[in-house]
């Protein structure tokens, strides 16, 4: 069963191109930068770990945003596929 239901999981994600289920930057941002006010000048950039990113837009529109080095990581299969194919 489980493996049934990766297997479906990972040709949804090769179907979708994107999706969000919680919600993207617009809705985040004001929290995000409360709690990650800009770095000091200088600074390294921040690093921001995102797991199981789906095929959320979240990590790219953060990194366009400036919240620095965003890595994303899932283990299905399809959505780092499409996330590579997309973006990287
Ligand atoms: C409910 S979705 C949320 C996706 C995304 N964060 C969003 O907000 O749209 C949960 C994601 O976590 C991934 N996931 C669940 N357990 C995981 C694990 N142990 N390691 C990596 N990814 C995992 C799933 O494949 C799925 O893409």
């Amino acid at each position: 069963m489980y493996w049934f239901r990766s297997i479906c999981r990972d040709h949804r994600f090769r179907l979708e191109q994107t999706n969000e289920w919680y919600c993207d930057l617009g809705e985040l941002e004001p929290l995000l930068r409360q709690h990650m006010p800009p770095a000091a000048e200088g600074a390294p950039a921040r690093r921001v770990l995102l797991p199981g990113c789906g095929n959320s837009e979240l990590g790219p529109q953060m990194v366009a945003a400036g919240f620095g080095h965003v890595t994303c990581v899932d283990y299905v299969a399809g959505v780092i596929d499409n996330m590579n194919e997309l973006y990287g």
